[in-house]
């Protein structure tokens, strides 16, 4: 069985929009500093496509969670795989993610940086699918809304496999 790649959002118009993104995150913390935290694995090509066009300083800690395992549904528990080096207390924190589905890791994940006690802390995600939402979760920063269809590509992976795609497509199997 092979799998066929349909683009759902192409490389312009990613590149695009994590601008325009930038621009706003730039405007927004305009004369403070700012520690973004990054989601492995998935957020890591947003994140450095979005850092490249921030303008005021920034700095960068990473975290990985874990509530999937290898399908494509949250499992309930929020697992830490790996947690920041940086404490974040007394910072402004912005959560950089690739997408938004269920909301479940995202908001264990927001509660448990809450009570680290940051000056501020907002979330930024290139997709939102919001159909599929169970637990509600405040985003500041939302590059695309995108259907209940499971995506890959620009840090996103089915298995683990093409996170490395410069677009955003979606999988379709073949027989
Ligand atoms: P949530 O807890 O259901 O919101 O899922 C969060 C994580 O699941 C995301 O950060 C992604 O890593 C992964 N995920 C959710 N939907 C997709 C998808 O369509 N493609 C690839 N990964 C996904
Ligand atoms: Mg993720």
């Amino acid at each position: 069985m092979k799998d066929k790649l349909r683009v759902l959002i192409s490389e312009e118009e990613v590149s695009r929009r994590i601008r325009e993104m930038a621009g706003q995150i730039s405007r927004d913390y305009e004369g403070k500093e700012l520690r973004i935290v990054c989601v492995l694995k998935g957020g890591v090509f947003f994140m450095c496509e979005l850092a490249k066009h921030i303008t005021v300083p920034v700095t960068f800690d990473f975290m990985a969670v874990s509530s999937y395992g290898n399908g494509h549904e949250s499992s309930g528990a929020l697992q830490i795989v790996k947690d920041l080096d940086e404490s974040v207390e007394g910072k402004d924190i912005l959560v950089v993610e690739d997408i938004v589905d269920s909301g479940n890791t995202l908001s264990r994940l927001l509660t448990l940086l809450k009570e680290r006690n940051p000056k501020s802390l907002r979330l930024c995600t290139l997709l939102d699918k919001p159909e599929r939402r169970e637990t509600e979760v405040p985003v500041d920063y939302t590059g695309f809304l995108v259907p209940n269809l499971f995506v890959v590509g620009y840090g996103m992976d089915d298995a683990q496999y093409y996170r490395n795609l410069p677009y955003i497509a979606v999988v379709e199997q073949e027989e």
